[in-house]
């Protein structure tokens, strides 16, 4: 039996984006929905480490948090948008700690009680607030209890989306714009597509990451919200800058455990197996310069050398200084017989976050009116060509923030949506090969490693291509004729993410921040630095200023 539900605002994910919205929205006395695919807890906010960026520090200021961003964005981010954001990092921190999160504090010079800093890769100075190694635990375990406890917001978990649905999806054919009016959402635990209707629908579903082999991040990262948002009829930008972070665990039984950059802030070195430094021959700011240049470095050494990982040793600070500050990458490295306090750590590099996303406006609007994108889904025009460290959680405090004040303004004018069709399965039925949708995963995060990787070139760019064509026609005629599964709609969206990256890195014809190409090694200063817009049915490049 299939059943339908109505809300004011439905918000696609629990991660920091998308619960931060829900809270904001949820003192207003409406009806919030919120789907996580998985756990509550599965999403990449709460795996974060090193912390958010935001000036606190004395010899700090905003300028100086602002120059780094736009230095580390490589001339493509929206210097309005970075400056938007710099400015709500201190009252983005205060809304925490009044939702109960606890950061690490420390007693300064005169005795008083002041938040602990740490540095991280492309900060000129001190400026990220943390709790240990472990923020983004202690940020999502805050919001989740505070969400639990809220009467007007519902918790949907194991609820996974199928597909948005729209006025073009010939629902409403009076309406004048194309406009969100819900979503069809796959319950997983009972294998049942119900259909929630809302008002307003937020994209706060996370990054595409797991779009290949090796990646830092949780099963969630499958870039659903972008395949969504594209199949809807939404523009999508910069997919090509997918971020590697440069330290990722090596180890055979280790699934993809982060090693903070923090722990490089506080005087971690690179070494090869031999114990010699390398970052010398790459950057001037060594360890500490962006992960775009870092995450290169380790990939020219391991290539070259062919070895299986470079090392990061921290063993040089005391033991309580390393147990005090990096107590759960102590830990879980104990766990697999490193003792960090007197070894190096064996690290490589992984698929870590998506730069590119959603295209939005500065109160996360998209095309489609009532929709809306935020956190790690969407392209605001903050990170340009390379995200700085720990202005990721940020982004998502403000731009929730920003998604609220224009869902409240709104909302009044807004009709409820109306009668929505329910999810037709007569014409499928249950899939007697799903080895097609695993072999299919494992297919194309491969290949999206080998050919669409650290390092690029056209040659490589284009097998990467023809393999997702023949994956995307497999997948389609798979989908039309079996009853959907979570699996098989991860997979679906992958393919079009895949897809979407390649065609973007195949229109730069430059190296620029974390798109790297050997046909085209040097950055193209002689024209405007451009954002790469991919729009349904059609891809072309705009000025980065019209
Ligand atoms: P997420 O937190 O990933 O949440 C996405 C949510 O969407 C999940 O609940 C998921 O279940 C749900 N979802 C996805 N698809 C669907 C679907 N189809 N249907 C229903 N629900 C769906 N950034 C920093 O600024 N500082 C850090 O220290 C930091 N450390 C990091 C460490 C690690 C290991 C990782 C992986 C990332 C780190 N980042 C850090 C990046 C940062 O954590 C993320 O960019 C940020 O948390 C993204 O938040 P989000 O709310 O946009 O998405
Ligand atoms: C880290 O702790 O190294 C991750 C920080 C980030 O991704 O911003």
């Amino acid at each position: 039996m299939t059943y339908s539900q109505n809300f004011d605002v439905l918000i696609i994910g629990s991660g920091g984006a998308g619960l931060s919205l829900a809270l904001k929205l949820a003192e207003q006395s409406l009806d919030i929905a919120v789907l996580s695919k998985f756990a509550l807890t599965t999403a990449s906010t709460y795996y974060a480490q090193g912390g958010i960026s935001a000036v606190f520090g004395a010899d700090d200021s905003i300028e100086s948090h602002i120059d780094d961003t736009l230095d580390a964005g490589a001339g493509l981010c929206d210097p309005e948008i970075v400056r938007l954001t710099v400015t709500h990092g201190k009252s983005s921190i205060d809304w925490l700690r009044a939702q109960g999160v606890v950061f690490t504090e420390e007693q300064n010079a005169f005795g008083e009680v002041q938040l602990h800093l740490n540095q991280e890769g492309g900060h000129s100075h001190r400026r990220i607030v943390h709790t240990a190694d472990a923020t983004g635990k202690a940020v999502s375990l805050s919001l989740i209890e505070r969400a639990q406890e809220h009467a007007n917001i519902k918790l949907f978990e194991h609820h996974n989306v199928v597909e948005l649905i729209t006025s073009s999806n010939k629902v409403d054919e009076e309406l004048p714009t194309k406009r969100i009016l819900g979503a069809y959402v796959l319950d997983s635990k009972n294998q049942q597509v119900r259909t929630i209707a809302a008002r307003v629908v937020v994209l706060a579903t996370g990054g595409a990451s797991k779009a290949y082999l090796y990646s830092t991040n949780p099963q969630s990262s499958t870039g659903d919200g972008i395949a969504l948002a594209w199949r809807a009829g939404c523009r999508v930008s910069n997919m090509e800058f997918m971020q590697f972070h440069p330290t990722c665990l090596f180890h055979p039984q280790a699934q993809s455990f982060l090693i903070s950059e923090a722990v490089r802030g506080e005087g971690g070195k690179l070494i090869l197996p031999d114990g010699s430094s390398f970052m010398q021959h790459f950057d001037s700011r060594l360890e500490l310069a962006p992960r775009d240049i870092v995450a290169r470095a380790i990939d020219h050494e391991i290539k070259k050398r062919g070895i299986d990982c470079v090392y990061l040793d921290i063993s040089h600070k005391s033991e309580q200084f390393i147990l005090e500050h990096f107590p759960t990458i102590y830990q879980q490295c104990l766990e697999f017989d490193i003792d960090i306090t007197k070894q190096p750590i064996p690290v490589v590099p992984a698929a870590h976050y998506t730069c590119g996303g959603v295209l939005t406006d500065s109160r996360a609007r998209t095309d489609i009116t009532n929709l809306y994108a935020v956190g790690e889904v969407a392209c605001t025009g903050l990170h340009g060509a390379n995200r700085m460290a720990s202005n990721s959680l940020l982004e998502c405090l403000v731009f929730a923030e920003r998604a609220c004040e224009d869902i409240l303004e709104k909302l009044p004018r807004i009709l409820p949506p109306p009668h929505i069709p329910e999810w037709d399965e007569s014409k499928v039925s249950d899939s007697d090969e799903e080895v097609v949708v695993s072999h299919n995963w494992d297919e194309l995060r491969r290949f999206m490693w080998d050919y669409v990787g650290i390092v690029r070139s056209d040659k490589r760019l284009s097998r990467a291509l023809s393999r997702v064509e023949l994956l995307k026609n497999e997948i389609s005629e798979y989908y039309s004729n079996f009853r959907v599964t979570s699996d098989l709609l991860e997979l679906r969206n992958l393919v079009i993410v895949a897809e979407l990256i390649i065609r973007c890195a195949q229109q730069r014809k430059e190296s620029r921040g974390l798109h790297f190409t050997l046909d085209y090694p040097e950055t193209d200063h002689s024209k405007t630095a451009h954002n790469s817009i991919l729009t349904p049915n059609f891809f072309h490049r705009i000025d980065k200023n019209t």
